[in-house]
């Protein structure tokens, strides 16, 4: 039987104990320009794989502006910078939210993560190593841009959604991302959303110009996950901290990221080869490439 969505959640999923469970993907959420509805699409998302009765972490990895816990309306106590300062436990700053999804407050500290010496590194790696494998995904919601702790995430992800709207800065900017991602890893799949848009037709249209562009400039290939509405919704479920996929199981908004989510689990990820634990993955991209030969 097909439940909605309302009635499934607030049921608390039992931690899955399965021996050999594998590691949780990483899908990391940018974009070119700020401001284009990452973190809404990034939490919205989470909720929906959670409802799905996967397990999700959701980083805030936006070290200037991260706004995860504002939105879920939580309130969090720490950050990794605690973790490292005062040896609290990885476990212990991880705030459960709505659906009781999973949170780490990374924002103050993840720009800091890559300049730390290695032996903090380490201790925070064996950390997460203790965590990651409780989870099926792993949401990161990046700061906008290429600043190295962005693109940091986005090099130690199976799967990029890059979020545009039809502003010619979201174009330009987001065109700059997948230029420095290509640069630095050929393999890695990114995904585009058309967010704010008037139509289903504006935001492919749009997806198609921006393809073409990669296609003829790059030689490389960029897949479609869908469009999102301009929708009142979605800017007052920010306003009044409440996910609208929680409460508005049945709007329209709801039903596109359940599509979105969908599509975006389907595409292959790319292959990590035996690159350890998630932290070694984010950290270990200390040498971008930052222009095209
Ligand atoms: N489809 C949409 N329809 C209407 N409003 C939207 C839509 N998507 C996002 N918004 C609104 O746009 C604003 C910016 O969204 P959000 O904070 O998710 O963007 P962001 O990319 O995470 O921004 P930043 O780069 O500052 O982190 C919010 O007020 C949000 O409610
Ligand atoms: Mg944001």
């Amino acid at each position: 039987m097909v439940t909605g969505l309302g009635k499934e959640i607030g049921i608390r999923r039992e931690p899955d104990l399965k021996q050999g469970r594998k590691k949780p993907e990483i899908i990391a959420i940018t974009s070119g320009k700020g401001g284009v509805g990452k973190s809404s699409i990034s939490v919205n998302m989470s909720l929906m794989l959670q409802n799905m009765r996967k397990k999700v972490l959701i980083i805030d990895a936006d070290i200037h502006l991260g706004n995860i816990d504002l939105i879920m309306g939580v309130r969090t106590e720490y950050t990794l910078a605690d973790v490292l300062n005062d040896g609290i436990d990885l476990s212990d700053i991880i705030v459960t939210g709505p659906s009781n999804i999973d949170i780490l407050p990374a924002a103050s500290a993840s720009g800091k993560m890559l300049e730390m010496e290695d032996v903090f590194l380490k201790r925070l790696a064996t950390s997460f190593k203790s965590i990651e494998n409780n989870y099926d995904y792993i949401i990161v919601d990046t700061g906008a841009g290429v600043a190295q702790s962005v693109l940091s995430f986005l090099l130690g992800a199976d799967k990029i959604v890059l979020v545009i709207t039809s502003d010619p800065a979201s174009i330009t900017d987001a065109y700059a991302v997948i230029k420095i991602i290509k640069r630095n890893d050929l393999d890695i799949p990114i995904m585009l959303i058309s967010n704010m848009m008037p139509s289903l037709e504006a935001g492919e249209s749009l997806y198609k110009r921006m393809s073409l562009m990669i296609r003829r400039f790059l030689k490389s290939d960029i897949e479609f996950a869908g469009t999102v509405l301009k929708d009142e919704i979605i800017s007052h479920s920010i306003k009044v901290q409440k996910p609208f996929v929680i409460h508005s199981p049945n709007a329209t908004a709801t039903n596109t990221i359940r599509i979105l989510t969908k599509r975006i689990l389907q595409m292959d990820k790319k292959k990590q080869g035996d690159k350890k634990n998630v932290l070694d993955r984010f950290i270990s991209n200390k040498k971008i490439k930052f222009e095209w030969d």
